[in-house]
């Protein structure tokens, strides 16, 4: 079968090397060590990605690796935010990434100018947001999370008038769970998660009954509400191991099928399908810009690099640790 196209911005042209995918694998193990470089790579990254990394985590577990890194070079893989998120850690480091136009419509969704004039309207809130914002939106904010922290971080500003952004589906989730309907939100989506089809969903789970649904909290409710887990990429992975469940419909982006099918071997997981037959929408065109070849020349060059204005910076990294020590 053809491949499918993928939904978003235009893919980048493939970049010829001249070399096979063993050479290039040895030429990023050898760049890394020469330039004391570590690897972090999102579980939506292409498997041959994630193979070469020296950490393979969530968005929360990737700032935990990047904050105590004492690498020289962070090859950030992954999109523009986490990059960002890891320089802000770590201004003395250089932080590459594959490709500089990984971005993501959660934050694209969110510009800091906008969301400041917003604000305006909540006076007197906390403003929560998540991890997928740029530096100068969580400059804006008072505490940042990720998908598997929000709504412990939330039930903690018991009494506190909340706003939470950018992504109204993880919002509305986390409202329910730390019981705080009161919660403003900005009403932001992952062009990814709101593309799955519950009517092909429940098809595929007709076809598989003993199959649980386990989903990522940026789907919809159309499919958050069928769903027997509900977490983080991570908390998905851990979920499939542990259940005595054989089988899964995974309602996330594709790339996680790659660690949970090592962590769950045996068992059988199935990617929940999209709106759209003719697309392959669970696919993340921004994440899946970034290719071995780019990461080979972003070691060998240190280009891209990922930098942040230090004012920004600096406003960005008080909500950040708030997070890290809010997560322990
Ligand atoms: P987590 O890996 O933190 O669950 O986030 C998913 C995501 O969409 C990252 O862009
Ligand atoms: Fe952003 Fe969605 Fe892609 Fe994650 S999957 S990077 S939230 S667009």
């Amino acid at each position: 079968m053809d491949k499918l196209p993928v939904i978003g911005t235009t893919p980048a042209a493939p970049i010829d090397l001249g070399m096979t995918e063993d050479e290039l694998e040895a030429g990023i193990r050898r760049l890394k060590a020469e330039r004391n470089a570590v690897i972090l790579a999102h579980y939506y990254q292409e498997s041959e990605i994630q193979d070469l990394a020296d950490h393979v985590g969530d968005s929360l577990q990737l700032s935990q690796a990047a904050a105590k890194t004492t690498a020289d070079v962070i090859a950030f893989c992954g999109v523009h935010f986490m990059a960002e998120t890891a320089k802000i850690l770590n201004p003395t480091k250089i932080v590459v990434v594959p490709d500089l136009e990984a971005g993501c419509s959660l934050a694209d969704g969110c510009p800091a100018p906008v969301f400041s004039k917003w604000l305006e309207k909540y006076p007197g809130h906390t403003v929560v947001s998540y991890i997928n914002c740029s530096a100068e939106v969580k400059a804006l904010s008072d505490v940042i999370v990720t998908s598997s922290n929000a709504v412990k971080i939330v039930k903690a500003l018991e009494g506190q008038k909340i706003v939470f952004a950018p992504d109204r589906y993880l919002g509305a989730w986390v409202q329910k769970q730390a019981n705080r309907p009161d919660m403003v939100k900005w009403e932001g989506s992952c062009i990814v998660h709101e593309t799955f089809s519950e009517k092909r969903m429940l098809a595929l789970k007709v076809q598989n009954p003993d199959a649980e649904i386990i989903a990522h909290p940026e789907c919809h409710e159309g499919i958050l509400k069928h769903a027997d887990f509900i977490g983080s990429t991570s908390a998905l992975i851990d979920y499939a191991k542990k259940s005595p469940s054989m089988a899964f419909i995974v309602a996330t982006e594709a790339g996680i099928l790659h660690k949970m099918q090592i962590a769950a071997p045996g068992k059988t997981l199935i990617a929940a399908p999209p709106e759209d037959e003719s697309c392959a929408c669970n696919v993340c065109p921004h994440m899946r810009r970034n290719t071995l070849e780019k990461l080979y020349l972003s070691l060998r060059d240190l280009q891209p690099q990922v930098d942040v204005p230090e004012a920004v910076r600096v406003r960005a990294l008080a909500p950040i640790q708030r997070m890290l020590e809010m997560s322990v």
